[in-house]
């Protein structure tokens, strides 16, 4: 694991979701009330990209069949046990890190 620089913090306000790269990984954070989250760019139903989708509500909308997964959780909304994979998430100084 290494921690590889996504974003500026001010890139990434409250209620905002933005894309990014960590090696050949695409993914997707997003702040949910001050907290930020990262998963990978890709839906567990068909592999949707979640990045060209919406986040309303803390909740991450996937552009092909309007799954919602929980930002805080990375949860699917009719079934918990549907996860987003997830990394861990860094704050140094002014920057956000992903740990992939
Ligand atoms: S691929 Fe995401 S809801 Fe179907």
């Amino acid at each position: 694991m290494a921690l590889i620089r996504i974003a500026a913090l001010s890139d990434l306000g409250p209620g905002v979701m933005i894309t990014g790269a960590a090696g050949g990984t695409h993914l997707v954070l997003c702040n949910h009330n001050g907290t930020i989250h990262a998963f990978a760019d890709r839906c567990p139903h068909r592999n949707g990209p979640l990045s060209q989708g919406n986040f309303v509500d803390g909740r991450l909308i996937c552009p092909w069949h309007a799954w919602e997964f929980r930002c805080d959780t990375g949860c699917y909304d009719y079934n918990p046990a549907i996860e987003l994979q997830r990394f861990p998430v860094v704050i140094q100084g002014e920057d956000v890190f992903v740990d992939a």
